[in-house]
């Protein structure tokens, strides 16, 4: 029986989850001395509740990293951060993603993609995973492709240090990657003409915002939010397509559905975290102050009062209650982003000739303790 944390990484945590919803909503958790919300009402109510923190209100920043360039982003980050400054920049950050152009995010998607496939012999699934999607961002943030490639990699060492678990080793290497990501895309808050980085400025300014660090910050935050979660969104969409009962989807809208329904059915961010500063209450249930509560986004969206057949994979559902990419204060605004690089890079993939069912069926996922990514063999 996996644990709920542990579930993230199981093989089929489904019937876990399901079993949770059921039995218990909203429950503490002895073992995680955590409170575990697994309905779709009770993740709704935490992620609403204004008592809820994303941080724990004694460790704004993980003390391993605090006082060094990791923690400087960290710190400010809309994702690890409540309050005021939060709402405000959260709207600059929103807007600035929002303008993105769909379709050159798809070229430059697609033009990449091709490279990467053009220069191999075999699928290379962890270049399409992880570090295409990150090289789409550098590249919308105005970064050449030497530049983009380095700052992929400094993303992959720079989102180790985000996990409770994390070493010092990995808060040490962290700390270096993110002092040289500031490095890089610093001088392109300047280019206020051109790319991601000089709109999210424009933004800023318009409203009355100056103070550059939190801008740079967050323009860092947008590679490393795209990283392990794009990843797991592309390995659990070309999953699903090895298992799926149902004819390949041929046309762009088709695979965007599919997609859209792997998001609910297997979501690639399986839990997120909250933190009461006062206390909260759901139904009978009331959490203290100064305890965590774990949200199993997962296990909400397969929740029956949420989505009707839940566990069905139907990827002609109209309005599906989803949760995986949060809500409240914190709902992700990279939604479009994420589902037009994987829709874009699985079209070019399908397109080749890349046969899903050549995929292993004996999956297992990189350890994590909320990014469902499966390491795909053939
Ligand atoms: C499949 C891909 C993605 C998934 C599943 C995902 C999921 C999430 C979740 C669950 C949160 C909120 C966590 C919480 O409430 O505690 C979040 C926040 C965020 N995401 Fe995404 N994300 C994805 C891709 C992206 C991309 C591509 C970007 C942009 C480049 C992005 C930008 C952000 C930002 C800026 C936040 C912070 C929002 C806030 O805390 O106010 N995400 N994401």
């Amino acid at each position: 029986m996996p644990s709920p944390v542990g579930a993230v990484v199981h093989p089929n945590p489904y019937p876990y989850y399901a079993a949770m919803v059921a039995e218990r909503p909203f429950h503490f958790d002895e073992q995680l001395d955590t409170w575990v919300a697994a309905s779709a009402a009770a993740a709704q109510a935490v992620l609403a509740a204004p008592g809820c923190r994303v941080r724990p209100p004694h460790e704004p920043v993980p003390q391993g990293i605090t006082g060094t360039p990791a923690g400087d982003v960290f710190g400010n980050l809309v994702r690890m951060t409540d309050g005021e400054p939060q709402h405000r920049l959260k709207a600059i950050v929103t807007q600035t993603l929002g303008a993105i152009d769909r379709s050159a995010v798809a070229a430059t998607a697609m033009q990449r993609a091709r490279q990467v496939l053009n220069d191999s012999v075999r699928t290379p699934y962890e270049q399409l995973m992880f570090e295409l999607p990150a090289q789409v961002v550098a590249t919308l943030c105005g970064l050449d492709p030497a530049a983009g490639g380095e700052a992929t990699r400094l993303v992959g060492h720079f989102v180790q240090c985000i996990p409770a678990t994390a070493s010092p080793e990995q808060q040490q290497r962290a700390a270096q990657a993110a002092a040289g990501l500031q490095e890089l895309l610093g001088p392109k808050l300047d280019d206020t003409q051109h790319g991601l980085l000089g709109e999210l400025v424009r933004m800023a300014t318009h409203v009355g915002w100056t103070d550059r660090a939190p801008l740079l910050a967050n323009g860092i935050g947008f590679l490393s939010q795209t990283y392990d979660a794009t990843a797991a969104l592309m390995g659990n969409t070309l999953l699903a397509l090895s298992q799926q009962e149902c004819e390949l989807p041929t046309s762009e809208m088709a695979l965007q559905r599919f997609v859209r329904e792997v998001i609910r059915h297997d979501a690639p961010i399986q839990n997120t975290r909250r933190f009461t500063a006062t206390p909260i209450r759901h139904g009978d249930v009331e959490v203290p102050a100064g305890q965590a509560v774990l949200v199993l986004l997962a296990a909400a969206n397969r929740d029956p009062a949420a989505n009707p057949d839940p566990h069905m994979f139907r990827a002609d559902r109209t309005t599906p209650n989803v949760f995986t990419f949060s809500a409240g204060a914190h709902h992700c605004p990279g939604e479009t982003l994420a589902v037009t690089i994987v829709t874009t890079v699985v079209e070019q993939l399908l397109r080749v000739g890349f046969d899903p069912a050549k995929l292993s069926t004996r999956v297992t996922y990189r350890p994590s303790p909320n990014a469902r990514i499966p390491v795909l063999t053939e």
